[in-house]
């Protein structure tokens, strides 16, 4: 069969960085049964489609857009996917705090990574019990953590390209280094986080409401 190559925005990113993080999904969908996942603010990282079949990115970088357009794209991810069915992937060249044309509550997994305050505004389109993975880089996690729709049910933690999926001694997390009380509105004034006496690569929260 002939080889596609990479993507070569995917290959200098991802592939040459060795930051393709597949096996973060791959552990989320084995332990989790993920099926369907958004990622608004994703850019090229389509490391998740690899182990999820059906996954939807929203991201207004025009180079994403000519990225997601480019067949090579699909028929990379077609090469690299882990299950059996076709693929369906899904891309809108818009900002991600404006409504685009998916249900509400019909994804199983939200991304939030690398791309600003995710969880607000594409918590909609998660379903109830289905799942936030955030990392903490511009202080969506923490975000999360406040939010009386999410629980934090997990943290991911990363060796190289390897990662591991805890659900114990969650409450030694998002415990400030400082006297700081932690709002909605440091976290946007601030838009890194807060530093923390325990730190995860990645949160796993819950939607319970
Ligand atoms: C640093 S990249 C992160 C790429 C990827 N998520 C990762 O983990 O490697 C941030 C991306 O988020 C996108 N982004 C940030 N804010 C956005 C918004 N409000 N709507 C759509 N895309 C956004 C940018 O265009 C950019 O492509």
């Amino acid at each position: 069969m002939k080889r596609t190559r990479c993507p070569a925005l995917y290959k200098e990113y991802h592939l040459d960085r060795g930051d393709e993080r597949v096996d973060l999904f791959r552990k989320l969908v084995r332990k989790y049964g993920i099926r369907s996942a958004l990622y608004p603010g994703s850019f090229v990282h389509i490391a998740p489609s690899f182990v999820i079949p059906r996954t939807v990115h929203v991201d207004s970088f025009r180079e994403a857009k000519t990225f997601f357009a480019d067949s090579n794209t699909l028929a990379y991810i077609v090469q690299r996917k882990e299950y059996d069915e076709e693929p369906h992937i899904g891309f809108y060249g818009s900002d991600y705090n404006d409504p685009f044309g998916e249900e509400p509550e019909s994804f199983d997994l939200l991304i939030s990574s690398y791309a600003g305050f995710v969880s607000p505004p594409c918590k909609r389109y998660l379903r109830l019990g289905g799942l936030l993975v955030a990392n903490d880089s511009h202080g969506d996690a923490s975000m999360a953590f406040l939010d009386p729709d999410f629980e934090l049910i997990a943290v991911a933690n990363r060796r190289g390209e390897k990662f591991t999926i805890s659900e114990t001694e969650l409450e030694r997390y998002f415990i400030p280094k400082r006297a700081v009380t932690v709002t909605p509105q440091l976290l946007r004034e601030t838009g890194k986080g807060v530093a923390y006496t325990k730190r995860a690569s990645s949160y796993i929260f819950r939607k319970i409401a």
